[in-house]
C-alpha cells in the first residue's frame, strides 16, 4: 500500500475555534495550515459563548483570587500550577485580543465593563454587547487570521487520523474532504478540534462536535485526562431545540431566579449562593424539579425586565424565535451537555505525551478544568494555552517519515450516531449509575464491531468506561450509586492501546 503524503514546513493546526487561531496567531513567523472542518467562525463553541472571559481585570480582584475559585470549582481535581498560570496570564490575553479588535463592553472611565457569574468570588468575566462574547471575539480572530501572511487556511477538511513514525513520533494528518482524503506531513501537530456536545442528544455546542481529535489522539497513543467529566449547563432553554440555546448564567449573576411551575423558588434550600452555586449543583437541582414534574424557570423579570433586549440581545432573540417574551414571563430552561473538562493530556505549553503532538482548547486536558470548570474559564483557557502551545510548536522543525497503516477513524452512519447521543444523554448525563453507564458501553461495543473505531465511539467509550470506573460523586460526575465525595482527590489518566484501555498512575 502507498501513502501519497504532502511535506508541510510549519505547524498544522486541525481546528479552528479560539484556541487553534490563537495557536495559529502566535506561532509567527512560522508558517502554518489551519484545517477546519467548516468555514472559519462555524462549528465551533467559541462562537456560541454567550457570558465572555473571565480574568483578574479590576483594582479589587487579583490573579490569586481567580485561581482559587478555579481550584474550588474543580473540586479537587484542578492543577494547581496551571489555574495560577490561567489566572496570572488571562488579563495579558483578554488585552491581547482587546488588540486585535475584540470589542469588549467598556465602563465610562474605560476599563472592562465586568460581569459576575456563577462560583466567582466576584465580578471578573469582561463580555461583549451584553451577551455575545463568542461571536465577537472570533469574528476579531478570524478577521487577523485571514490577513495573517504565515497563515493558510483549507475549509472543509476532517480528521481521520494522525500520522506516526516508528518511535510514534506525531509527523502529520490525515484528512477527507466530500470523499477525498489525502495525507499533510509536518514538524508539529496542534489538536484544536473542540469537545464531544454532539455526542449528547441535547448540547448547547454545535453537532458537529463528536470529539474526532480525542479520538485520533487515544488511537496515536497519547494520554487521555478525565475523560467523564462533562459539564451540564444547568440553563439550556427548554423549547426542544438541537442544539438548545444557552440562556447565559450571567442573567443570574444579575439576579435572575430558578423556579418551578408553582413559582417555588428552589436553589435557596440547596445552597448557600442559591442561583450562583456552582453549575453541578445547580444543574442537578433543575434536573431533579423537572424530573419530579415541577418544570423549570428562570425568572428575569424583576432583575432584568424591560432591559432585556439591549442586556442579553442573543437570549432574547432565541426566547423570541420560540414565543417567548423574556420580559413578562418566565423562561423555560433545562440542562444540556456544554463542556468536557477532560482531553488530551498536554504540559503548560500544550505539548502531549506524543512528540510532535500539541492540544489546545477544549479538546485538551491543561489540568484547569477538575471535575467542573468554573464558568467563562473556557475561552480564556483557550487563549492563554492557545498562545503558547502555537509558540511551543513554531519552535518543532523536524518531521519524522510516516509509517504505513497507521490506525485510521471510520465512519459511523447518521442512524447510529442518533442511537449513540440517545444513550449518553440517558446514560451519560447529569446523573449516572452502573446500570446505565454499563448499558452505554455495550452499546458502544456493539456499534464498533459493526463500524470500526470512529470518533464518537471511542469518545463515548472513554467517557463511558471511566464514568463507571470513578465510584463516587465529584464536581460534575454524580453517581446515585455511590453519591459520596471519595476523601482523596484523584485524576483519571488512561492510554487506549490495541483497543484496550489502560490506566496508568495519576
Ligand atoms: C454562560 O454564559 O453561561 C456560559 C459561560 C461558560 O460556559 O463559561
Amino acid at each position: 500500500m502507498t501513502m501519497d503524503v504532502i511535506d508541510f514546513d510549519g505547524v498544522l493546526v486541525i481546528g479552528a475555534g479560539l484556541a487553534g487561531l490563537s495557536a495559529a496567531l502566535s506561532a509567527a513567523p512560522r508558517r502554518v495550515c489551519v484545517l477546519a472542518s467548516a468555514p472559519l467562525g462555524d462549528g465551533c463553541s467559541s462562537a456560541w459563548a454567550q457570558g465572555g472571559m473571565a480574568a483578574a481585570l479590576s483594582d479589587a480582584d487579583t490573579p490569586a483570587l481567580h485561581a482559587a475559585d478555579t481550584l474550588a470549582a474543580g473540586a479537587g481535581l484542578v492543577d494547581a500550577g496551571r489555574a495560577g498560570l490561567l489566572a496570572s496570564e488571562g488579563p495579558a490575553a483578554v488585552r491581547w485580543l482587546a488588540g486585535l479588535g475584540a470589542p469588549f463592553d467598556r465602563n465610562a472611565d474605560g476599563g472592562f465593563a465586568l460581569s459576575r457569574e456563577a462560583a466567582h468570588g466576584q465580578a471578573r468575566v469582561a463580555r461583549v454587547g451584553g451577551d455575545a462574547a463568542g461571536r465577537a471575539i472570533m469574528d476579531a480572530v478570524i478577521r487577523q487570521v485571514r490577513m495573517a501572511s504565515h497563515i493558510e487556511v483549507r475549509e472543509g477538511w476532517s480528521l481521520r487520523g494522525l500520522l506516526q513514525d516508528a518511535t510514534g513520533r506525531v509527523c502529520g494528518v490525515r484528512l477527507a474532504k466530500a470523499g477525498e482524503t489525502c495525507a499533510l506531513r509536518a514538524p508539529a501537530v496542534i489538536l484544536a478540534t473542540g469537545g464531544i456536545g454532539g455526542l449528547y442528544a441535547g448540547a448547547s455546542t454545535p453537532r458537529t462536535l463528536l470529539g474526532e481529535g480525542l479520538a485520533a489522539a487515544a488511537l496515536a497513543g497519547a494520554v487521555i485526562a478525565d475523560p467523564e467529566f462533562v459539564q451540564f449547563h444547568p440553563t439550556a432553554l427548554d423549547v426542544g431545540r438541537d442544539p438548545a440555546p444557552l440562556v447565559t448564567e450571567a442573567l443570574r449573576g444579575e439576579g435572575a431566579i430558578l423556579v418551578n411551575r408553582d413559582g417555588q423558588r428552589f436553589m435557596t434550600g440547596l445552597h448557600p449562593d442559591a442561583e450562583l452555586a456552582p453549575r453541578d449543583i445547580v444543574a442537578r437541582a433543575i434536573h431533579a424539579e423537572r424530573e419530579a414534574g415541577r418544570g423549570a424557570f428562570l425568572d428575569a423579570r424583576k432583575a432584568v425586565g424591560a432591559h432585556f433586549p439591549e442586556a442579553f440581545p442573543t437570549v432574547y432573540a432565541a426566547c423570541r424565535d420560540a414565543g417567548i417574551d423574556p420580559r413578562i414571563e418566565p423562561i423555560p430552561v433545562a440542562p444540556a451537555c456544554h463542556y468536557h473538562m477532560g482531553g488530551i493530556l498536554t504540559d503548560a505549553d500544550g505539548a502531549t505525551r506524543l512528540p510532535g503532538l500539541f492540544a489546545a482548547g477544549e479538546c485538551a486536558s491543561t489540568g484547569v478544568h477538575g471535575a467542573n470548570r468554573l464558568a467563562s474559564n473556557s475561552l480564556l483557557e483557550a487563549a492563554v494555552f492557545g498562545i503558547r502551545a502555537g509558540r511551543a510548536a513554531a519552535r518543532r522543525t523536524l518531521a519524522g517519515r510516516p509509517l504505513l497503516g497507521t490506525p485510521e477513524l471510520s465512519a459511523l452512519p447518521e442512524a447510529d450516531l442518533s442511537r449513540l447521543r440517545s444513550a449518553m444523554s440517558r446514560d451519560a448525563g447529569v446523573i449516572r449509575d452502573a446500570a446505565g453507564l454499563s448499558r452505554l458501553l455495550d452499546l458502544t461495543e456493539v456499534l464498533t464491531q459493526a463500524h470500526g473505531p470512529s470518533g464518537p465511539l471511542i469518545a463515548a467509550r472513554l467517557t463511558a468506561a471511566c464514568a463507571l470506573e470513578r465510584q463516587e460523586s465529584r464536581g460534575a460526575h454524580y453517581r446515585s450509586d455511590y453519591p459520596e465525595m471519595a476523601p482523596e482527590a484523584q485524576r483519571t489518566l488512561v492510554t487506549l492501546e490495541a483497543g484496550t484501555l489502560s490506566r496508568m498512575a495519576a
